[in-house]
């Protein structure tokens, strides 16, 4: 399928819709923004210039003024949609809003426009069922922030025309992410599955007393993640055996097995035990200096990201 991307519409303009909206304008897309808040409309193009301008001091971008000149803020979603080649929707993660916001979308977009919805985990098949269009609706679900973190996954359902997730992954990959494409809808997609199972691990160790949350995450942050920011977990262990992942699995598998086999029965994060997590983590840090945390993190992004590109590692954005 022959499909242009020149003019994106991004619907929602919280966390993840800026984030969007730097992404496709960097890479040369025409970029028109509609959140119904008012408050956010007004805020979003200082929020983006300040990103941009921390991303041009770590040399992520050149020519701020140019990408923000392919950005312009409409007042109602037609303005924003109708014309548009591409709609990101990244509305509240709720079925009900998303299937509202789905459906006013399809009424007012072209007939042959593509619809991502930046999604977490809600499958595009709970709220499109019954929209205008809706063979033109798939998942395409970023990491947050989109604009420092490349991966989305492309997910469709069982009604997306099918030539729409190569088309889109094109498209991404084109603009400087790094696509994946489920075969079919599954609760929480890869990516929050692999973290899930993770999480899951990390409050069961906490809440059976085996080390503190700060420690725990220390076992990520300078042990697991080390290797994790550029390769993944099967490329990890065919390189932790002389004989690679079939040498890994007859060494280890058992070990993986026997661990699993005690975790069939999982627990609720229980409110006890997130009382007991939070406590150590406000200490470590209070909930008034979240914010100037969360800018720490997308410095240290910034300059991960910087790194990978100058050693072309090729997680490289
Ligand atoms: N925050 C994350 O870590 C993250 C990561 C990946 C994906 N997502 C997904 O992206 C989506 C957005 O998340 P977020 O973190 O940016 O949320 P957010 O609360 O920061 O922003 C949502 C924005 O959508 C706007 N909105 C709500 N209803 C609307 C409507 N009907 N029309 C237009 N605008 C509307 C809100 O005013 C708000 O500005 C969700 O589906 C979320 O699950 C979030």
């Amino acid at each position: 399928m022959n499909h242009r991307f020149e003019r994106v519409a991004i619907v929602g303009a919280g966390l993840v819709g800026a984030g969007w909206a730097i992404v496709f304008a960097r890479a040369g897309q025409s970029v028109s923004i509609y959140d119904a808040q008012y408050a956010a409309r007004a805020s979003v193009l200082d929020w983006i210039a300040d990103s941009l301008s921390d991303m041009e001091r770590s040399g992520l971008v050149r020519d701020v003024p140019a990408i923000m000149a392919r950005i312009t803020i409409s007042d109602s979603l037609e303005d924003a949609v109708s014309e548009a080649d591409y709609i990101q929707e990244s509305v509240f993660e709720r079925v009900d809003v998303k299937r509202a916001i789905s459906q006013a979308i399809g009424a007012a977009m072209r007939a042959d426009a593509i619809v991502g919805s930046s999604s977490s985990g809600i499958p595009a098949s709970e709220f499109t069922s019954d929209v205008a269009k809706r063979e033109r609706f798939i998942i395409a679900h970023p990491v947050n922030p989109p604009h420092l973190i490349p991966l989305v996954e492309i997910v469709p359902a069982p009604w997306t025309d099918p030539s729409i997730a190569p088309v889109l992954r094109d498209f991404m990959e084109s603009a400087g992410q790094k696509p994946i494409v489920l075969s079919r809808e599954i609760e929480g997609f890869v990516l929050n599955r692999l973290q899930g199972a993770l999480l899951n691990e990390a409050w069961a160790l906490f809440d059976a007393g085996i080390a503190s949350a700060a420690d725990i995450d220390r076992s990520v942050s300078d042990g697991l993640g080390m290797r994790w920011s550029f390769m993944g977990p099967f490329e990890t262990i065919d390189l932790n055996a002389p004989g690679g992942v079939t040498d890994y699995a007859e060494r280890l598998g058992q070990l993986y097995h026997s661990i699993a086999m005690e975790r069939q029965h999982p627990e609720r994060w229980s409110p006890e035990l997130i009382t007991r997590v939070a406590a150590e983590r406000r200490d470590a840090l209070p909930l008034e200096d979240l914010a100037s945390r969360c800018g720490w993190r997308d410095r240290m992004l910034m300059a991960l990201t910087a790194h990978r590109t100058m050693t072309n590692g090729d997680a490289g954005a």
